[in-house]
């Protein structure tokens, strides 16, 4: 597994990304809601690649609202995504360590259908997988 992107949440995907522009990171990409997850998407990246996931709810449904909440509104970083060449035997994986898995595994609209779920560990955090 590597890394593939740090998931922020944020309440105004614009706003975030002009915050992250003044740290040098341009738009990768387009915003794409995605309805299945009730949020909006705007990935930025930095000339050395480093890929940061702008995330915000598209409604109170969304499960960036807890965390966005928590944080009083503020942007704060709260997934890291690893994108695996073994999506199956990760996920079964990381569940037998312990791990939870928290959402459906489906298709990621803004990462090209890419199938993607989340796992959660009270000691790791939580964990997307993205198959590579
Ligand atoms: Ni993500």
């Amino acid at each position: 597994m590597r890394v593939h992107h740090i998931g922020y949440a944020v309440r105004d995907i614009e706003a975030a990304a002009e915050g992250f522009a003044a740290l040098g990171y341009r738009r990768a990409g387009n915003v794409t809601d995605d309805p299945h997850r009730n949020v909006r998407i705007l990935f930025v990246s930095l000339a050395d690649g480093t890929l940061v996931e702008l995330v915000a709810p598209l409604n109170e449904h969304a499960p960036v609202c807890g965390t966005l909440n928590a944080q009083r509104g503020v942007s704060h970083p709260y997934h890291i995504c690893y994108e695996t060449d073994d999506f199956d035997g990760d996920v079964a994986l990381l569940r037998s360590r312990g791990f939870l898995l928290i959402s459906d595994i489906a298709p990621a609209k803004a990462i090209g259908m890419r199938r993607v779920c989340f796992l959660m560990s009270n000691s790791a955090g939580l964990v997307e997988l993205l198959e590579a």
